[in-house]
């Protein structure tokens, strides 16, 4: 296993290029499932969840390869219909496959994910939407049984705005019989690149990025090409390495508008935010200044930044109130940036961050994903070093971070534990 290893204090300065998203690739590659033949996917980023999404595919008797950025999914010779349990619950996503199995195939055998390190996370709007689309399911051996002799669209209402069960829903209907309305749809703009994605295949999706999504059943699907949308977790998380290290940077090839909600609070802060078509700047300064942040559902402020912004808000000059409302428990990262010397108390779903002087390096452990961001960001600006085991969770979604930190000028390296 790998660590990274960082020595913090250097101001970040150049430019830096942003992937393709993450959570747009993860569906889309299980809605390749819904027509018969070869898609092509550009602008996908080289990720352990692409990777682990193309076993999934590949288990299912898909061909596929990722080269270069670009993912060839041939659904010619697909004969299988479970998801098994090694892989699901190693990605969640993996339950993305649910929706496009039963529409092509009429049946799905999907394990259920289980809980997660920040709390239980439920499927069962995923389930329920399946079953409202006239799906049978049956929960045996700890998996979803599902078969359907033919969905059928009708008006679902979400009790909460999922992407995932959106994205499953739009997924399964974008064939049923009829029209299916989502209604509390989720609005992200991973939701926005699957419909048009479904629509390239033939597919009839409107609203998409609206609470309520409409999908005209058609009788068939034909494989497409697509370029995925720039990754807006990654470029907040740039954003946030330039504004923590005092630093100057450009970050390109993304979507402001995608960013939005972390622009207006980084402005707040003091840093200096700028958008020109594709690019963002930053200018970050020494004295940031504490504001409180809740996350919500896009446009509001995203939870897959919480982590990062925390760390941000650990070296501001003052007290900040972080609050969680997605995901309650999302406070994996606190006791690492505490080793680090931040000063956070957590209290049900909130998060109080006090004023330190410094951040000190120290070895720290990733527990998930976005809190891995946090660490690496904390260590950018920590005095001396920052080692954190367990790296294979931040390649899970940042694609040669320790390369692109390092043009910026970060001292950091990956090294053998
Ligand atoms: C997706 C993202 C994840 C992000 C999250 C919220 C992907 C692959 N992952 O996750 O990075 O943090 O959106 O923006 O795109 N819920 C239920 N029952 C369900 C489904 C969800 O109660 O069946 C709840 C969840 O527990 C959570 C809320 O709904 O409280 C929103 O979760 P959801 O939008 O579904 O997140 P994911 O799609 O899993």
């Amino acid at each position: 296993m790998d660590k990274i290893v960082i020595r913090g204090g250097q101001k970040l300065k150049g430019a830096v290029k942003i992937g393709g998203a993450k959570n747009a690739v993860l569906p889309i590659m299980a809605a390749c499932l819904l027509a018969r033949g070869e898609s092509v996917v550009t602008n996908v980023p080289g990720l352990r969840d692409v990777v682990t999404m193309k076993s999934v595919l590949e288990r299912l008797g898909v061909r596929a390869s990722l080269n270069d950025h670009t993912l060839r999914i041939d659904t010619a010779a697909m004969d299988g219909f479970e998801a098994p349990y090694d892989l699901v619950r190693t990605m969640r996503a993996s339950i993305y496959v649910l929706g496009p199995l039963l529409a092509s195939h009429g049946k799905a055998k999907v394990s259920l994910p289980g809980g997660c390190a920040w709390g239980p996370r439920p499927v069962d709007l995923h389930i329920r939407a399946m079953q409202e689309l006239g799906a049978q399911i049956e929960i045996e051996h700890g998996y979803i049984i599902a078969s359907s002799s033919g969905l059928k669209g009708r008006p679902i209402k979400f009790s909460i705005a999922s992407v995932g069960a959106t994205a499953n829903t739009m997924m399964a209907a974008a064939t049923a019989e009829g029209k299916t309305q989502i209604i509390n749809a989720a609005k992200e703009p991973e939701i926005v690149a699957l419909a048009e994605f479904i629509n390239k295949m033939g597919g009839a999706v409107t609203g998409a990025g609206t609470d309520t999504i409409e999908i005209e059943g058609v009788k068939s699907l034909r494989p497409t090409e697509f370029a995925t949308i720039p990754d807006r977790i990654e470029t907040g998380t740039y954003m946030i390495a330039g504004a923590i290290t005092a630093g100057k940077i450009e970050i390109k090839d993304c979507c402001p508008q995608h960013v939005d909600s972390l622009s207006m609070v980084l402005r707040q802060a003091g840093v200096g935010v700028e958008c020109s078509g594709g690019t963002i700047s930053i200018k970050g300064r020494r004295d940031i200044a504490s504001v409180d942040v809740l996350t919500s559902p896009y446009p509001g402020f995203p939870t897959d930044l919480q982590a990062q912004y925390m760390a941000l808000m650990s070296v501001a000059r003052g007290n900040s109130i972080i609050s969680e409302t997605i995901f309650k428990d999302r406070f994996t990262h606190v006791p690492e940036l505490r080793r680090l010397g931040a000063d956070i108390k957590i209290e049900g779903n909130t998060a109080h961050v006090g004023y330190v002087k410094r951040l000190s390096g120290a070895p720290v452990m990733a527990t998930d994903l976005r809190a891995s961001a946090a660490l690496v960001l904390a260590g950018l600006v920590a005095d001396g070093e920052t080692h954190i085991s367990r790296v294979y969770h931040i390649d899970r979604g940042y694609e040669g971070i320790e390369s692109k930190l390092g043009g910026l000028g970060a001292l950091i390296e990956r090294v053998p534990e």
